[in-house]
């Protein structure tokens, strides 16, 4: 009898194994829910890939791993993002970015109509609403939302493309500032992509997430995300597992632009030094940006570099004003970068002191620094803001992934990939403003 039930006994178990190690060996299964970082530059999409537990962020077909921002509008159809490099020129009127600044806002007219200036295309005012005038064969206007929805629409295909399933689930990332309304229209420009929203997290947020930090010992962590425009600084709490903003500020006109007009200026300054005119021809100018960007992107990793730009300066000839061909070469050290934008660095601190103030905490109370954002690349601003808090921040992310990778954390939590099953890693904080130095 006893030998009886323990045969039984033993064919069950052997069941219970191979099931299990059935389940072992059988392939995870594919992401359904993706995380969307809608950036007012760049757009990302990732998962949590539940069989390795990491986060893959997709590229698309040419492994390219975020898109512009940017959406064109001609008469033969929509393009959208990397597609549109050939009409940023062509046709600017109908080429929107920075969509992100207008949506779900109410403005007083006359700050829209100078938002309006700053632009090439038009920006009209439909009761208190953003809405860009698009001028083809046909003349219409086009929402800030609707502008979301084509680059979350190209996200998700690339995704699908990806991953080989349908996705019609995600959550996405938004500034920790954006009020109700502007979370809301968020969510609509991601229901108009067929995208169902399951959550909404704060930029900052998921950047801690990208570092693990839900998972660890800390209490404090302090989020500098300095891109090519703007430097936004968020102190947060974490009680029970769970993120609170504690305080925001910022500086919306402060960024990797301005790091680059900086140079810029240098640039033609050294021009006029040699040639006695400066670059007036619009190619030129054009060049030269170019020039100095690379440039300064090559002087996140090497000590120093070369400008070397061909140019065609309008110069004084004997018969009037003559073009002259030259090739205007000019050493750049990253030392000389540094010291042309000191001044800019150094404003870096004042939001930082503002979140500590409000949070009430010293820097040394600060457990962790993550760095995010393309501009915090720069050697000097990492080490301007190691020894302001006397550590190293967090930068092992690609700063412009990190916020992606939170997202796709949050994703996977979701959909219920991750091991660990925790329903909400925020808690949201309506009564917050942030301060903005400019
Ligand atoms: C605009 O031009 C496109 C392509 O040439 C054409 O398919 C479309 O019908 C035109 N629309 C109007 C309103 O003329
Ligand atoms: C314009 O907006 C105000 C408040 O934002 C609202 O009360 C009003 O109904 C709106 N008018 C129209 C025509 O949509
Ligand atoms: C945002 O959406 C929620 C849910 O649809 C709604 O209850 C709320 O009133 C909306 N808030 C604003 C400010 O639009
Ligand atoms: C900048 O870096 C790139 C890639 O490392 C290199 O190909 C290029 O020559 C560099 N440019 C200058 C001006 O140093
Ligand atoms: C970054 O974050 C991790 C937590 O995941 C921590 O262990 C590490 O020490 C932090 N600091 C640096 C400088 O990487």
């Amino acid at each position: 009898m006893s030998g009886e039930m323990s045969a039984i006994g033993s064919f069950i178990l052997a069941l219970l194994l191979a099931g299990y190690l059935g389940q072992q060996f059988l392939p995870p299964p594919k992401p359904k829910v993706v995380g969307l970082d809608l950036g007012t530059t760049f757009c990302s999409v990732g998962v949590f890939q539940a069989g390795t537990g990491e986060v893959e962020v997709l590229g698309d077909a040419e492994g390219r791993k975020s898109i512009p921002s940017v959406v064109s509008f001609t008469a033969t159809g929509i393009h959208v993002g990397h597609d549109v490099q050939d009409l940023i020129d062509s046709n600017p009127q109908n080429t929107i970015y920075d969509a992100k600044r207008f949506i779900g806002k109410v403005f007083e007219p006359d700050v829209l109509i100078a938002e309006s200036a700053r632009y090439p295309f038009q920006v009209m005012n439909n009761n208190g609403s953003a809405e860009f005038l698009i001028t083809t064969n046909q003349t219409y206007t086009v929402t800030p939302e609707f502008i979301g929805s084509q680059l979350l629409l190209k996200m998700r295909k690339m995704a699908e493309e990806q991953l080989g399933v349908p996705i019609h689930k995600a959550v996405i990332s938004v500034p920790a500032e954006f009020d109700e309304m502007q979370r809301n229209y968020t969510i609509r420009a991601a229901n108009m992509a067929g995208l169902d929203i399951l959550r909404v997290i704060n930029e900052p947020t998921a950047a801690a997430m990208a570092y693990g930090l839900h998972k660890v010992d800390v209490s404090n962590v302090l989020v500098v995300d300095l891109g090519g425009g703007t430097l936004d600084v968020s102190l947060l709490n974490k009680q029970g597992g769970m993120f609170l903003t504690r305080a925001m500020a910022g500086n919306n006109k402060l960024g990797g632009q301005d790091f680059s007009q900086r140079l810029f200026q240098h640039a033609t300054e050294r021009v006029r030094q040699q040639y006695g005119v400066t670059p007036s021809l619009k190619e030129d100018i054009h060049r030269l940006r170019q020039a100095v960007e690379e440039a300064k992107l090559n002087l996140t990793v090497a000590s120093s570099t070369q400008l070397r730009v061909p140019l065609r300066l309008l110069t004084q000839g004997p018969r009037g004003p003559q073009e002259t061909p030259i090739i205007f070469q000019e050493p750049i050290s990253r030392e000389r970068f540094e010291e042309l934008n000191a001044d800019l660095f150094q404003k870096i601190l004042t939001p930082i002191k503002t979140v500590l103030e409000e949070g009430h905490l010293s820097k040394e109370d600060v457990d962790e620094v993550v760095l995010v954002g393309g501009s915090t690349r720069i050697p000097r601003i990492r080490r301007l803001i190691a020894e302001y808090f006397g550590k190293e921040p967090n930068t092992s992310v690609d700063p412009d992934l990190a916020v992606v990778t939170g997202v796709a954390i949050q994703a996977g939590i979701m959909g219920g990939s991750w091991p660990l099953q925790v329903s909400a890693l925020e808690i949201p904080n309506h009564h917050l403003r942030k301060r903005n130095f400019s």
